[in-house]
């Protein structure tokens, strides 16, 4: 990964103390950090503690290091500027075209992709003003990321507390990558399955596979930064955090995903079957554990019977009439995987499908990802490697070019 120059903005709210860990995201990494907190921010955390994070001088007026014309010059170095905490007050200022500090006059310099995290309490999100400053900078161009719904600084809770560093930086990553996220998902209901399915044996065994849910993860976050209602229905997906902004629903049988999907079907615009299905389950379910050598031989002789075809079951479904939800699915092949995947997307009847190579163990669990995307009126369109979340933009650009 090539190194950036990134400017990181806080503005003065309470969750600018979580601007800390958005520069170690970045740091980590290798990219130049380039602080700049409003006057207020540093009423919340120090200059100091920016500092010796970021490696680089922290300054917030206009006038400090003239001989350097920082105004224009930090603004023009930047390749990405990540402003966490963006506040109500800051989000207005650059709306209005401001540049009354550092940080603004920063903004207003620069050409580079510019991401906000917002962090306010609710009503202030809500307010239109603060609704209408949003849109007037996405349309600018801004990538102006949707805040999470949760515990705000008092006992309140509802949309505007900040993303976690974590999910700040892969979104400003991919907006480095591709581009500004648009809101074209705006009313768009969306349904994603993620995860691997497990199959109980017994009490204490399952069958299951190496699915870690991370590319169903990504398209359902892209998705709810495109402006979609989003849903997951997640088999395992062990240790991810939840996309903020998505309803999760948890499942761990095939039977469990199927019920869930179909239950939401009818609703959705979009439908993709990322979830790693278990193809076969345990014909019975033992009640009680398994023991070695048993007469009947039951642990080291499983029967097995067939899962449904959930994907097969959804294209079904749509063309009894009960939804018109654009469908896609997911292949993984280790050999042949243009043809496989061709003759799968005929097989299961979807309209669109993502196929990875998967020799090796590559791409289970993994952060990155390739393959191509097969449409059913015969498109195909390579994904070149990038993060699952720049392989989600691209599976979501197809989706609505389809
Ligand atoms: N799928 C499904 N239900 C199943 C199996 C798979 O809905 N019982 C979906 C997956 O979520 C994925 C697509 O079908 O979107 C292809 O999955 P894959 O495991 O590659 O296909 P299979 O039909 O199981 O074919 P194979 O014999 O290659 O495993």
């Amino acid at each position: 990964m090539s190194k950036s120059n990134v400017v990181i903005g806080i503005a003065g709210g309470i969750a600018a103390y979580k601007a800390c860990g958005v520069i170690r995201e970045f740091t980590e990494t290798g990219d130049n950090v380039k602080v700049v907190p409003t006057p207020n921010a540093l009423r919340f955390v120090g200059a100091a503690t920016l500092e010796a994070l970021s490696g680089n001088p922290v300054d917030t007026e206009v006038f400090s290091r003239v001989d350097e014309v920082q105004h224009v010059r930090v603004g023009q170095e930047a390749d990405l500027i990540v402003i966490a905490p963006a506040t109500a007050d800051l989000i207005a200022r650059l709306a209005a075209g401001r540049a009354d500090d550092l940080l603004t006059s920063t903004v207003l310099v620069a050409t580079c992709p510019v991401v906000l995290a917002p962090a306010m309490h609710t009503e202030m999100w809500l307010n239109p003003a603060t609704q209408e400053n949003v849109a007037t900078l996405r349309r600018r161009g801004v990538t102006v990321l949707e805040p999470a719904h949760g515990r705000l600084t008092g006992k309140d809770t509802g949309p505007g507390r900040m993303l976690e560093p974590s999910q700040i930086a892969q979104l400003a990553r991919t907006v480095l990558a591709t581009g500004p996220i648009q809101r074209s998902l705006e009313g768009k209901r969306v349904l994603i399955s993620a995860g691997g399915t497990q199959e109980n044996i017994d009490p204490v065994r399952f069958i299951g596979n190496r699915s870690s849910g991370r590319q169903g993860f990504a398209l359902a976050d892209v998705a709810v930064h495109r402006g979609a209602d989003v849903t997951i229905v997640a088999g395992n997906t062990d240790a991810l955090d939840t996309p903020a902004g998505a309803e999760v629903v948890r499942v761990r049988s095939t039977a469990e995903l199927e019920e869930a999907m179909n239950a939401r079907a009818a609703e959705a615009d979009v439908v993709i079957m990322a979830a790693a299905v278990a193809d076969y389950r345990p014909a019975q379910e033992a009640t009680s554990k398994l023991k070695k050598g048993q007469a009947d031989d039951s642990l080291s002789t499983l029967h097995l019977v067939e899962n449904p075809d959930v994907l097969r079951g959804l294209v079904e479904r749509r063309q009894a009439g009960e939804t018109d939800a654009v469908i896609v699915g997911f292949a993984a092949e280790t050999d042949n995987p243009l043809e496989f995947g061709r003759a799968k997307l005929t097989r299961k009847g979807a309209d669109l499908l993502m196929v990875n190579a998967v020799t090796g163990g590559k791409v289970f669990g993994e952060s990155h990802n390739e393959g191509w995307i097969l449409g059913a009126d015969g498109s195909e369109t390579e994904v070149p490697q990038g993060s699952k979340h720049e392989v989600a933009v691209a599976i979501w650009d197809a989706i609505e070019a389809y």
